[in-house]
């Protein structure tokens, strides 16, 4: 089977030198695609930019801001058959990039942002993905609730939900501890290294895509 995978980070300019990033390591979607391709599927790995090194046997596509990310998924996700979104994607990137480094003048400053195009959710409508659709949702309240409402919402077959008010899980960390919500059940997963949890989250998405759906792939 061929699964996408995003993860990382994005990276908005502002000038030259300065970005807005936020603290996703890509520990969490690098982990599910060495599942995947240890498990023999092919992979493409849509990434941010990150430090970890790239698993064996993997498609790698390196992006830095959403736009890019945005692009290089609507390119390969019709090769797909499950499309996983670990990514922690920015939603808003600022409305001007400025050519020169930005010199230090008044006391304060005010930078106006814009909405960046919502890639999840363009999986289905404009991409036309009719594979497995699985999103994560980084949430700091109301866990499940605010999960399900995502997974409506952006037509996923399967969201992913973690707890990132924690420093022990979540962005950054080693482990995580999530909640599979599907559309008519939920089941909690364990505490675990993210090694371990994307075992099971890969093994989840193939179950979804071998089980009862293959009329979305005819
Ligand atoms: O990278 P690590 O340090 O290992 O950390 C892992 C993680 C905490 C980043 C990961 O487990 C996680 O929660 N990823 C989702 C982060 C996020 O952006 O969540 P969200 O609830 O804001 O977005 C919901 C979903 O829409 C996500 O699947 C996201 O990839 C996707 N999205 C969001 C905005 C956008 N413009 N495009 C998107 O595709």
């Amino acid at each position: 089977m061929t699964i996408l995978i995003t993860a990382g980070p994005t990276r908005e300019a502002i000038d030259p030198v300065r970005f807005i990033s936020n603290r996703s390591s890509g520990k969490m979607g690098y982990a599910i695609a060495q599942a995947a391709s240890e498990a023999g599927h092919k992979v493409i790995l849509v990434s941010g930019p990150t430090p970890i090194d790239v698993p064996d046997r993997v498609d790698y596509i390196p992006v830095e801001s959403t736009q890019e990310m945005y692009e290089a998924v609507e390119h390969w996700i019709g090769e797909a058959r499950i499309a996983i979104f670990t990514a922690a994607v920015a939603d808003y990137r600022p409305a001007e990039v400025h050519e020169q480094k930005i010199k230090k003048t008044a006391e304060t400053m005010t930078m106006e942002m814009v909405r960046n195009p919502d890639i999840l959710g363009s999986a289905r409508n404009p991409f036309g993905f009719t594979g497995i659709l699985v999103g994560f949702a980084a949430e700091t309240s109301d866990l499940e609730n605010n999960a399900q409402a995502k997974l409506e919402r952006k037509g996923c077959d399967l969201v992913v939900a973690n707890d990132v008010s924690r420093s022990d899980i979540g962005f950054d960390s080693n482990e995580n501890e999530c909640v599979l919500v599907y559309p008519d059940r939920q089941q909690r997963l364990p505490k675990g290294s993210k090694q371990h949890l994307g075992h099971i989250i890969m093994e989840h998405a193939v179950e979804l895509a071998t089980s009862g759906n293959t009329d979305k792939f005819s």
